[in-house]
């Protein structure tokens, strides 16, 4: 099969015709507020500053709530950031240099991580990672896909697997099945041997059904409460009256983790259950234990659609609506070939 290759240039040509190293195209936020304040513009090429960095060139961004929250100014508090900032958590693309105590990766490699993005995000097409934050692209992938994944599935994985420590045959209830988040935890539970029940709106139930869950429960024309029964695990991407109506699901000793709000401690002790709230860091190691399973044809993340970086306002706002499916990615460069 042949495949089109778009070559471009690594470094832009300035009118004199010389090479400029120097700068490069992101997506930067001058003060926070709506998705106007994300600026298409040049800026300062990020360096290797410390021994243990990589610098990456970006091929594809994943977008994902958090980095809208942070820009509306939302999450100040927890996620501080200095102007000018550039949003993304979610990177696919080639390590492009390494500091001199980098043991793990060398130039040339294709890498995917989620980077620390209150320091410098992935809306650009380079930036400089902490080696720890990085781990080798699953090699079934596309770049454009493998920006998909690392926030999303790291997040499922922390909260199934070290917070939930979920087991075969346990029952699970996955709230939003179809987003982000619930599109990489219904496979993960599934690969674990879980019984998977997901809610998820009518457009979604194929999709849902199609990574695996045993039950779909379309929450718009059925109380979840009335459905699922004697659940292990509920995992909330939800908040607020999702949450609240979960417990109830819960069989004794159960547990409901949530990733938007801390679960009441009263609440759970009335209900004999848990209640745990995650926060996902970045970490490669983990990463690297996720793109063997992806390689393993065992998850696969989920498109929602494919825009170009100057595009990411548009990104925003979809991401916004808080019903897109599975992921939106930012297209950086066309060198990692066709789809
Ligand atoms: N704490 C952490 O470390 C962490 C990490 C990652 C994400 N998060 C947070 O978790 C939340 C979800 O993230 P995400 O990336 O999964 O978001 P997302 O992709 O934007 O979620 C969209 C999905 O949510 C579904 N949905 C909306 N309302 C629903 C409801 N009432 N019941 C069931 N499903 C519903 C939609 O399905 P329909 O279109 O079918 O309605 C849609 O598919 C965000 O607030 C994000 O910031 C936290």
């Amino acid at each position: 099969m042949s495949r089109t290759i778009e070559v471009t240039t690594s470094h832009r040509g300035s009118p004199s015709g010389k090479v400029d190293n120097q700068t490069m195209k992101a997506v930067r936020v001058h003060k926070h507020g709506g998705p106007e304040v994300l600026q298409y513009e040049d800026a300062p090429r990020p360096q290797v500053a410390a021994a243990t960095e990589v610098l990456i060139r970006v091929y594809a961004a994943g977008v994902n709530p958090v980095d809208w929250e942070i820009r509306t100014g939302l999450l100040k508090k927890i996620f501080p950031v200095s102007f000018p900032w550039i949003p993304g958590w979610d990177l696919s693309g080639v390590v492009e240099e390494v500091g001199p105590d980098v043991t793990k990766f060398n130039k040339g490699d294709e890498v995917f991580a989620m980077p620390d993005a209150t320091r410098q995000g992935a809306y650009a097409e380079y930036i400089a990672v902490r080696e720890s934050e990085v781990a080798l692209k699953p090699k079934s992938l596309h770049h454009i896909r493998a920006a998909a994944v690392p926030v999303a599935a790291l997040t499922a994985w922390n909260a199934l697997f070290d917070t939930a420590r979920l087991r075969a045959g346990q029952r699970v209830l996955i709230h939003g099945g179809s987003g982000g988040v619930g599109h990489f935890a219904v496979q993960l539970a599934k690969w674990k041997g879980a019984h998977v029940i997901a809610t998820a709106s009518a457009k979604n139930q194929e999709l849902v059904y199609g990574l695996g869950a045993d039950e779909v429960i379309d929450y718009r024309a059925q109380k979840f409460e009335d459905v699922a029964r004697e659940i292990d695990i509920v995992l909330d991407p939800i908040g607020s009256d999702t949450q609240e109506r979960s417990w109830k699901v819960l069989k004794n000793g159960g547990i409901l983790v949530s990733l938007v709000q801390p679960p009441s401690e009263e609440k759970a002790k009335s209900f004999s259950a848990r209640g745990a709230m995650v926060q996902t860091r970045p970490d490669g190691a983990k990463l690297a234990d996720i793109a063997k399973i992806i390689d393993a044809g065992q998850l696969a993340p989920v498109i929602d659609r494919i825009l170009p970086l100057s595009e990411a306002r548009r990104a925003h706002e979809l991401s916004q609506s808080g019903h897109t499916h599975g992921k939106i990615v930012l297209r950086i460069s066309n060198r990692g070939g066709t789809l």
